[in-house]
């Protein structure tokens, strides 16, 4: 096959890139189907991180597709403030369906980190409008990843994501992250030690006393820090303590939920269910940008006074519902149920462990993890080189065909749920491979 033309590289300064060594030796995707994506050179490379966390049900799957060209041609746009569209009303009654007990409102964003701003402002501006407008504390956790806007960062417990970036949010504190690689390293699913850390929020209330504080965001299953499984009973402990605070606790759900987990949200995995709970990603496949927020009924219902002429929250973008991310994300929707995805984990997890855990001996490996479909490797950083081990092994799995993530020093791997056990053995087989060769 001829290689095509490469477009001029230079103007696109990419995103969380390492945009120099990319230019000169580039990854350009043209296609994808089904678990593969094509690259410009015409080859196969298996997606072993659903994209990037949130093409839960593959590629190019023929309703969602049908969906976005239909709509384009039918409502290309219609104002979100003030008016609606069907399909809006539609799929946050579908989302409330399918979210946990209770969490029957939605409010409409178009990425992870607006549908964390979104949600902390609810938090504040809930117990503002219950008469409890002292309470504006917001407690993250270290090695949080909320997205990358002020609030986000400002919760998010990422050093490379804040130190560049001033003071950030005021009055913002961190419980301390749950990784203890002592204790709990190569753990097949929850790790049995550190519960207790969860007090860790009773030390801040100590210290900032609980009238000051309005919510406590975590991610059920920490993501982007390196695939942090919480430990056993420590988002129940949470909950109860954020209970006998009055403090709302937020689930960013962006990429647990739809399926991830092996039910539909972390929170229900667990039995854990939020005040609060941030969605995007898997809510249109990632074919259409989209994020949610879903709130508790009652929390929604504090907003609700005053003369009902009169906005009740000052709030919301342009693309909020968007018709195309709406008629994506009912045939997402459609396409999980049919294919029963949103438990699929659950039935792939045993196996996926198995093989995961088989990593373990393997050079630089220090600590596998996993839980539902999501699988942590963790190496241990080469000498004054911190990070260029896990990048090196992403760039060998990438000539072996095989997209995986890295953070830090840990390889990520979040199959699309349609995936076979022998896409996953191919894709650990190439982390196998590739840390054999590695210095
Ligand atoms: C837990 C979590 N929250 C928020 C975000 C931000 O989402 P986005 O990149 O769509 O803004 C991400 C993205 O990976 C995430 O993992």
């Amino acid at each position: 096959m001829s290689t095509p033309t490469r477009p001029d590289l230079d103007a696109y300064w990419m995103p969380f890139t390492a945009n120099r060594q990319f230019k000169q030796s580039p990854r350009l995707l043209t296609r994808a189907d089904g678990m593969y994506f094509t690259d410009d050179q015409g080859r196969q490379i298996l997606d072993g991180v659903a994209g990037l966390w949130c093409v839960n049900a593959g590629h190019n799957r023929p309703r969602i597709v049908r969906a976005i060209q239909e709509q384009a041609a039918e409502l290309d746009f219609a104002p979100p403030f003030q008016m609606g569209h069907p399909k809006a009303f539609e799929l946050a009654s579908r989302l409330a369906g399918i979210a946990p007990e209770g969490m029957n409102k939605v409010f409409f964003t178009n990425s992870g980190s607006e549908s964390v701003e979104t949600a902390l402002k609810i938090a504040l501006a809930y117990h503002r409008a219950r008469g409890e407008g002292q309470r504006t504390r917001l407690i993250g956790r270290e090695r949080g990843y909320h997205g990358v806007n002020f609030g986000g960062m400002s919760v998010g417990g990422m050093v490379a994501n804040r130190k560049m970036f001033g003071t950030l949010l005021a009055g913002v504190d961190h419980l301390r992250h749950t990784h203890d690689i002592v204790r709990n390293a190569f753990s097949v699913g929850l790790p049995a030690h550190g519960a207790e850390l969860a007090d860790d929020l009773e030390r801040l209330v100590a210290l900032h006393d609980a009238s000051t504080i309005a919510a406590v965001i975590v991610e059920p299953v920490a993501g982007s820090a390196g695939v942090l499984i919480p430990p056993q009973g420590y988002l129940q402990r949470l909950r109860e303590i954020c209970d006998r605070h009055g403090i709302l606790l937020i689930f960013d759900e962006v990429i647990t939920g739809f399926g991830r987990t092996g039910q539909a949200f972390a929170a229900q995995t667990f039995g854990v269910t939020p005040d609060l709970m941030t969605v995007a990603k898997g809510l249109t496949n990632g074919c259409v940008p989209m994020g949610a927020v879903l709130a508790q009924q009652r929390i929604h219902d504090a907003f609700m006074t005053g003369p009902d002429h009169l906005i009740e929250f000052f709030h919301g973008y342009t693309y909020s519902a968007h018709p195309l991310a709406c008629a994506a994300g009912l045939a997402t929707l459609d396409t999980y149920a049919e294919d029963g995805l949103l438990t699929r984990a659950a039935e792939l997890q045993g196996y996926f462990a198995e093989q995961l855990h088989a990593l373990r001996g393997e050079p630089h490996v220090i600590d596998v993890r996993n839980l539902g479909l999501v699988g942590g490797v963790e190496l241990s950083p080469r000498a004054g080189e911190p990070t260029r081990r896990a990048f090196e092994t992403f760039l060998d799995c990438w000539q072996q065909g095989v997209l995986i993530r890295t953070t830090g020093d840990i390889l990520a791997l979040s199959p699309p749920l349609i995936a076979e056990r022998e896409h996953l053995d191919r894709m650990i087989d190439a982390i196998r491979v590739a840390l054999r060769r590695l210095k």
